[in-house]
């Protein structure tokens, strides 16, 4: 069969999707030492070696990066090529809807082939949007827990998370998100690298996806 080539993500999309990855790894193992670290107390301050300082240092660091990523992503849901603005992506029209009914009936095994979609599927989409909507979240509660003199993250933390407490515990649950998510997201690409053959993987390191030619 032949295949058409197609430039789909800009480089603006992949340095958004590596940043957002490689700092939610970092946030995650280093907010798992924050809520319960793994090391005595007796190693903090002692011999110059403050864990739990270094840990927080990364973890806010990663923050920032996280949250750079969520700007870059905000600006391409506006301003991105078709495939990056939202759109697109989800089933917002009859060809969204259509669509995500046919990824889920394919990705059960109950239909073979499905109409060839460029961007994102709608299935996908639409878990892209919980996850736009917990980062939100996590960056606001990160912000009101890392800032609590200031009146602009006590204000937004306060109004929509209420106490600090309820904003670390918040925090600390849509980690589990960000630790299922990513297990879901790796299986489905692979599942359809296999299937598809239209170059998912590779294509967020270059780009480039392909398409059926007669299509
Ligand atoms: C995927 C994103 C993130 C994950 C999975 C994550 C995870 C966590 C976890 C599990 C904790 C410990 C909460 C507890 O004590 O129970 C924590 C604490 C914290 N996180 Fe995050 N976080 C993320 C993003 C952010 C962002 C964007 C910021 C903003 C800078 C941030 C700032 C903080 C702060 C300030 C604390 C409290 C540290 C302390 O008081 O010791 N986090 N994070």
């Amino acid at each position: 069969m032949q295949y058409e080539r197609h430039l789909t993500w800009s480089i603006l999309l992949r340095l958004y999707h590596w940043m957002f990855a490689l700092s939610i790894v970092t946030l995650v193992v280093t907010g798992l030492y924050i809520h319960d670290p793994w090391t005595t107390t007796v190693l903090e301050g002692g011999n110059i070696s403050y864990p739990m300082s270094d840990i927080r240092f990364i973890h806010f660091i990663a923050g920032f990066v996280f949250t750079g990523a969520m700007l870059i992503r905000i600006f391409l849901i506006f301003f991105g090529n078709r495939q990056e603005r939202f759109w697109d992506w989800l089933p917002l029209h009859p060809t969204g809807i259509k669509n995500l009914f046919q990824t889920i009936l394919h990705y059960a095994y109950v239909k073979d082939d499905m109409e060839h979609k460029l961007g994102h599927n709608t299935m996908a989409g639409t878990s892209y949007l919980i996850t736009f909507l917990v980062a939100l979240m996590q960056i606001i509660s990160g912000f009101y827990m890392l800032y609590p003199e200031s009146p602009f993250w006590m204000g937004w933390g306060g109004t929509l998370l209420g106490s600090q407490q309820w904003g670390r515990f918040l925090h600390y649950l849509a980690m589990w998100w960000f630790m299922m998510f990513p297990m879901i997201h790796i299986y489905l690409c692979v599942w359809n690298d296999v299937y598809s053959k239209e170059g998912l993987i590779s294509s967020i390191f270059n780009g480039v996806k392909y398409t059926p030619s007669n299509h």
